[in-house]
Formats: C-alpha cells, structure tokens, sequence
C-alpha cells in the first residue's frame, strides 16, 4: 500500500516574504512531501506574495504564486512538520501548539550547514537584497534538511 506523503508547513509572521519562499523553494526540491505555508499575523491574508519575494525566485528559474492565509491549530494536526523562520517564529508556534505537537516544530537554520541563525525578515528592507539572502539560506538549509528526511 502506498504509504500517505509527509507533510511540511512552512511559517513566518506575514506569509508574503519568508515562508511562501521556503515552500516554493522546497517544492523545487522534492515531490515527496506535501508542502504549504502559514502566516501567525492576519495582516496579509488572501494576498499574493511580496512582489520581491516573487522577482528572486523568479530569478532562479522558481515560479511562487501563494494566498496568505493564517495557521490554524489544526494544523498542528495535520502536517508532520511546521518549520518557522527565526527565533520569534518558535516562540509563537511554541505557545499556541496543542498537547504533544511541540516536538513537530522546527527552525529552518537548525539545517544550515553554514549556521545562519534565523533568516532575516526582509519585508521592511528597501530593496530586494534581503529576499536573496532569504533565498540563499532557505535551499542551503532545506537541502540539509532533505539529505537526512529525504
Ligand atoms: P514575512 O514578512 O513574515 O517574511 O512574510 C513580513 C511581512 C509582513 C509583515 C511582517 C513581516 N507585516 O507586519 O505586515
């Protein structure tokens, strides 16, 4: 019997930079895991990723197209892993997960075999620079993650 696909859900504060990045980069990775992204603030919700978000990937050949919406508790449920962004990030998903859920959050630069500390929010940047940088430490670290939970 075909065993169900892993799920992966990716998260960050707005999910308009960060984590619709890390989803689209994973997916260009692997077919073996389910992937989308959550966002812990309302703010953005229903919207298309940040126009700099889309340009980066575009840049590396990586199409993002996404609806911002907020995670839910039951996701916690649903999904294997919830892997945020940076150190707040953690903390949020900490707070709210249900019994027995912790031990599935994760933060992405666990992975980063160059030990980035978080990946940096770059909403509030005035220009795109940021974006790469999310880009760059996002593949390094996903690619880690996915030679061992391959
Ligand atoms: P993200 O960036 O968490 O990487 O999507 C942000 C986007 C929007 C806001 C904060 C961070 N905001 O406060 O609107």
């Amino acid at each position: 019997m075909a065993e169900r696909k892993r799920k992966i859900l990716f998260v960050c504060l707005g999910n308009i930079c960060r984590s619709p990045m890390a989803m689209a980069i994973f997916r260009n990775l692997t077919d073996d895991w389910d992937c989308d992204s959550a966002a812990l603030g309302p703010w953005h919700t229903g919207n298309s990723p940040d126009r700099r978000a889309i340009k980066t990937l575009e840049s590396y050949g990586i199409k993002l197209t996404h609806a911002a919406r907020m995670i839910t508790s039951n996701d916690f449920h649903t999904f294997d892993i919830i892997m945020g962004m940076d150190h707040e990030n953690i903390k949020t998903l900490r707070g709210m997960a249900p019994p027995k859920t912790e031990n599935k959050i994760k933060l992405i630069t666990e992975f980063d075999p160059e030990k980035a500390d978080i990946v940096p929010d770059p909403y509030y940047d005035s220009g795109a620079e940021g974006f790469d940088l999310c880009y760059k430490i996002c593949k390094r670290s996903l690619e880690k993650f996915l030679s061992t939970n391959g």
